[in-house]
């Protein structure tokens, strides 16, 4: 299903108090018309000195502290969030003709809502998790085999596989949230959110 451009027209749209009601309904949306990933989106993290760099993760994890992605926290991402903990998300739903970017405050999730997750993965992904040193330099295809090899023989007795050290969850609690709607002849209609101190959130509208 694709959107038209004529779909939502601003004259129709009031935005809600709550930007996080919001995302939840476009990601709805999304989960429907999206052929892949709705979930996916674009993490920008920067180093100290102010060096950004962009990826796709996927949100795993929502609710009003904020979105989780997990990841390898050895990673150039990881160690960009250790050491300048702010970060901005970009989700982009083609089918919806809408965008949602998000900037916020980084912070690990706890050791137990991390395992909660990891436990649900497929095994092939645990095992996964601890052979890829991710954002290394690999020599060949065959290494990274040798080392899921590895692995998969070190647990194959195992019910369970352990939650590798290195592999964690970041939350991104936003401190901006805006809620892009494509329009005719690029009138689009942008929507921010900013946090007003009092434990709610102000609304605008910005020039597209
Ligand atoms: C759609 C999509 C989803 C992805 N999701 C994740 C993810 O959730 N976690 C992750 O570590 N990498 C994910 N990746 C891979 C990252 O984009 C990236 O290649 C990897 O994490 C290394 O990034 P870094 O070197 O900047 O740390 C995903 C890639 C795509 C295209």
């Amino acid at each position: 299903m694709t959107k038209s451009r004529d779909d939502e027209k601003p004259e129709n749209f009031t935005p809600p108090e709550n930007p996080y009601d919001l995302f939840i309904d476009w990601q709805a949306l999304a989960q429907t018309s999206e052929p892949n990933d709705p979930n996916a989106m674009c993490l920008a993290t920067a180093t100290p000195d102010g060096k950004p760099s962009a990826r796709m993760v996927l949100l795993k994890g929502l609710d009003e502290r904020g979105f989780v992605f997990y990841t390898n926290d050895t990673s150039n991402k990881g160690q960009q969030l250790k050491s300048n903990a702010q970060a901005a998300l970009c989700f982009h739903w083609k089918t919806l003709l809408k965008q949602v970017r998000i900037e916020g405050i980084v912070e690990q999730v706890s050791d137990a809502e991390a395992d909660a997750y990891y436990n649900t993965r497929h095994r092939g992904s645990r095992v996964g998790a601890w052979a890829s040193k991710q954002s290394q330099e690999l020599e060949s295809y065959d290494e990274l085999k040798k080392f899921v090899e590895g692995y998969e023989e070190e647990f194959k007795d195992k019910e369970t596989i352990p939650r590798p050290p290195h592999w964690n969850g970041f939350r991104i609690k936003p401190t901006y949230f805006e809620f892009w709607v494509d329009g005719e002849y690029r009138l689009h209609q942008r929507y921010l959110y900013e946090p007003d101190g009092n434990g709610g959130w102000t609304t605008k509208m910005l020039y597209p």
